[in-house]
């Protein structure tokens, strides 16, 4: 029951070596009683039994109704949370056939609407309840999809009432226009706790009230959470996993290796691989630090999930620029071997390789073949290891990113709780749209979007 981190395949020769990285641990180590000096209250989530309450009681209320499918409205860190879990712990992503214990889940993070045309053409709306998710209440994308499915759900039962009923408000205690639309028009509604930002926000009734309705087990998804927040405040600061992988990526970023690869091997990590991307690249990636100066800094988190992107990616990874650093995520026992069986392999030398084994031997083969391959070229590959893929490890691997997500923003001299780069395009997107009081940015975007004609081509 513990997420293990190795590193010792992350210092090469030619990069930062161990020893930088050791001579580096009283930096780390001030970084880290800062952060233990004021824990934040993310971290402790996972022992915030009254919030899951909540989610269980708007749980029970949504599953008297009949319904089948259960919607996220959001975006960013209002929904990648979502993705996340139900990628990673349901039995077959968010593709399942729904049930009457467990019903579908779709997680519509965007606003194409090619896209939610689709949607609404595959579901029966009157089957279908919402969460709209959104800590400030004001993002124009999620008030765009609300607006549209509020209608689409009241057409389909004439009737205000029914469709209110349809609708959970999910959002800041007291502030934003989420808030004050269920205030006024009697929606129900459940917390973001106001200390909690998007991408911080997994644990709170964003991602718990899904993974209720889901029936996901939430209860080990917090102690999981809580085990780990638990078990780095208290071990030494040598012994910080989150602390030393932050670092370790912070070493290789300064030493010009700004590219961070996380490469799960296994599918149902798919979605907690871009939870993580956001929560790296929306808090680490900055114009200014800490102390207001200008520095544009920070690392590209990208995703590949093995042994898939072995065929896409791997070429680039082991032979192109020496500029990235990778994390292997992998599951130590799979809930399933996955024996493979032995027909047609006799005298066929690649197929008789298989004869005996199990699919999570191939697995194994493939991960530790690719980090061999790595390693080799002199590329620095980092072991991530849940012991298994169940809502306990899940709950481990969530507190884990995100405690070392401030532990590199606190090595990196940035603020990982703000991120002025989205609100500028949200701002931009407002004015665009004609909204009142953004007009005033509309010359300069005007200006900055101008086409040359003769730089647009066809064919
Ligand atoms: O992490 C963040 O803060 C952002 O990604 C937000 O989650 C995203 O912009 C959506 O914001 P909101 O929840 O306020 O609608």
């Amino acid at each position: 029951m513990a997420l293990k981190l190795h590193l010792g395949g992350c210092f090469p020769a030619g990069g930062p070596s161990k020893e930088d990285f050791l001579s580096a641990a009283p930096r780390a180590a001030v970084v880290r009683d800062k952060h233990l000096a004021d824990v934040p209250f993310w971290q402790r989530l996972g022992g915030r039994t009254d919030l899951l309450e909540l989610c269980q009681n708007r749980s029970n209320q949504i599953r008297q109704e009949e319904f089948d499918t259960f919607v996220v409205l959001g975006i960013g860190g209002s929904a990648l949370g979502n993705s996340a879990l139900i990628e990673s712990l349901s039995p077959f992503g968010q593709e399942w056939a729904p049930t009457p214990d467990r019903p579908r889940i779709i997680v519509l993070d965007t606003i194409d609407p090619d896209w939610l045309k689709g949607f609404l053409d595959s579901v029966s709306i009157e089957r279908c309840h919402f969460n709209v998710i959104s800590k400030s209440g004001g993002t124009i994308e999620t008030a765009a999809q609300f607006l549209l499915f509020y209608d689409a759900v009241k057409r389909a039962f004439d009737s205000d009432d029914a469709a209110r009923a349809r609708f959970t408000l999910t959002t800041d205690p007291k502030a934003g226009h989420l808030r004050s639309v269920a205030q006024e028009c009697g929606f129900e509604t459940l917390p973001i706790p106001a200390e909690v930002g998007g991408r911080f926000s997994v644990l709170t009734p964003v991602g718990l009230l899904m993974a209720e309705v889901a029936g996901l087990d939430t209860e080990s998804l917090l102690a999981g959470a809580s085990k780990t927040a638990n078990s780095l405040e208290a071990c030494k600061p040598e012994s910080d996993a989150a602390l030393a992988w932050a670092l370790a990526h912070v070493l290789h970023l300064e030493a010009g290796r700004p590219i961070h690869v996380h490469f799960p091997y296994g599918h149902h990590l798919r979605s907690l691989a871009d939870w993580y991307l956001q929560l790296w690249a929306e808090s680490l990636g900055k114009r200014e630090d800490v102390k207001g100066d200008e520095v544009f800094v920070g690392p590209t988190p990208t995703r590949a999930v093995g042994p898939t992107d072995q065929h896409s990616q791997c070429q680039l990874y082991v032979e192109g620029p020496d500029d990235k650093v990778h994390t292997f995520v992998r599951v130590g026992e799979p809930s399933w071997s996955g024996n493979i069986p032995s027909a047609f392999v006799e005298g066929i030398p690649a197929f008789e390789a298989l004869k005996g084994r199990t699919l999570g031997e191939l697995m194994e083969a493939e991960r530790r073949g690719t980090e061999a391959a790595l390693r080799a070229a002199g590329r620095p590959c980092a072991v991530l290891e849940l012991c298994k893929l169940d809502a306990f490890h899940v709950g481990q691997y969530i507190m884990f990113c995100e405690i070392a997500t401030a532990y590199a923003g606190g090595l990196m001299r940035v603020n990982p709780y703000n991120q002025p780069g989205v609100e500028a395009g949200k701002v931009a997107a407002l004015a665009l749209m004609g909204v009142e009081g953004y007009q005033e940015h509309l010359g300069e975007i005007s200006a900055v979007l101008a086409e040359d004609e003769n730089m647009s081509f066809s064919c």
